[in-house]
């Protein structure tokens, strides 16, 4: 579905992140309905190296990108001579997803390089294409603040958030600074839908107690689960708030999520229903600290300057993602 009169053909368009969740459904949404469109692909993909929690340092999949046309730029976000190669175009849009996207990596170092470091790179990047910039931040910039978040009252709570918050201080600097520039910072809140399944451990919980209902097992969820809430939002609302944020009423920083927080158990009991499946919930004590416990997008801005209207309820949005659930099962799985 096109979200707005943007007619991207012959326009010249870099998703960085490209091989992971986000960007590859960007990139194959411009393929599909803009085909005179260059779109080009920056990610580092994924190689061995692991963090200290053991989890990939990128999740970058080529498996994403099976059927994508365009030109692929392999490279690191942390090499200059990477990033440089994008000097050879002349950009009209940049979605700028690629980052460590891990929030439980604590290597406050690399965090901070691979993120924000990089992003000066981006913007610049920006500035001298006249490109108008949509940048990923993070509902995890609100740590544990209470409900509805809103921007402008942040309060990360570990090194993840506080480097995408990091970047929102940066972009509203250079939306000062050049207000000729088109910025806009999307706060996604918990996205879930097709292509996360790359992300391992880290991909959203939809798909994970889908695969445990798959396997025949209870699904197993933190005690209390009827209690944690968060704003699940279905990719396809994302896209949505990022075609929408190329024509903002202004640059800014808004939230993308449904404004209708859902639980835990409301995920499991959805799945079971679609799934045809009867077990018994498990429940097990929630090892994390830090963990937020209810998460709400206010998305009266998001609405009022990018026109951004969350299209998918929790019930919805796995219903139209089920097949891919279980065809990544069956092929990846088994
Ligand atoms: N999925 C969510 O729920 C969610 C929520 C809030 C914010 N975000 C943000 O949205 C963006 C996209 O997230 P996603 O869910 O698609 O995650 P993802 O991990 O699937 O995508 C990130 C991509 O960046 C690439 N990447 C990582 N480090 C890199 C580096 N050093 N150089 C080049 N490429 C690198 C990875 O290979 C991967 O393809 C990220 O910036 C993430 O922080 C996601």
């Amino acid at each position: 579905m096109k979200y707005n009169n943007i007619d991207f053909n012959h326009k010249t368009i870099l998703i960085t992140g490209g091989a992971g969740f986000i960007g590859s459904n960007l990139a194959f949404y411009f393929q599909e309905f803009f085909p005179q469109a260059t779109i080009v692909i920056f990610d580092c993909f994924r190689s061995e190296a692991t963090f200290s929690n053991g989890n990939l340092q990128s999740f970058g999949h080529y498996k994403n990108l099976i059927g994508f046309k365009g030109d692929i730029v392999c490279g690191n976000l942390n090499q200059k001579k990477d990033l440089e190669q994008l000097e050879n175009y002349t950009f009209d849009y940049i979605f700028h997803q690629a980052a460590i996207s891990d929030t439980r990596v604590y290597d406050q170092e690399i965090i901070m390089k691979t993120n924000v470091n990089s992003f000066y790179f981006i913007l610049e990047l920006a500035k001298k294409h006249h490109a108008s910039l949509i940048y990923a931040s993070s509902a995890a910039t609100y740590g544990s603040m209470p409900s509805p978040q809103t921007v402008g009252k942040e309060s990360p709570e570990n090194p993840y958030g506080f480097s995408k918050y990091a970047m929102d201080k940066i972009a509203f600097r250079y939306i000062k600074e050049n207000p000729s520039m088109n910025i806009v910072g999307l706060k996604y809140f918990n996205v879930y839908g097709a292509k996360e399944f790359f992300k391992d451990k880290t991909a959203s919980t939809v798909i994970q107690f889908a695969h445990q209902l798959l396997a025949k097992k209870a699904p197993r969820l933190f005690e209390g689960s009827d209690t944690i809430l968060r704003d699940f939002v279905y990719i396809k609302d994302v896209i949505q708030a990022n075609i929408k944020a190329c024509v903002p009423k202004k640059s800014g920083v808004y939230n993308v999520g449904t404004a209708k927080p859902r639980s835990f158990q409301d995920i499991a009991d959805i799945l079971q229903k679609e799934l045809g499946t009867d077990y018994q919930t498990e429940y097990f004590s929630n090892p994390f600290k830090g963990y937020q416990m209810h998460t709400q997008a206010n998305i009266e801005t998001s609405k009022e300057v990018l026109g951004y209207s969350p299209q998918w309820s929790l019930e919805a949005g796995i219903h139209d993602y089920i097949e891919e659930i279980k065809t990544i099962y069956f092929t990846e799985i088994l």
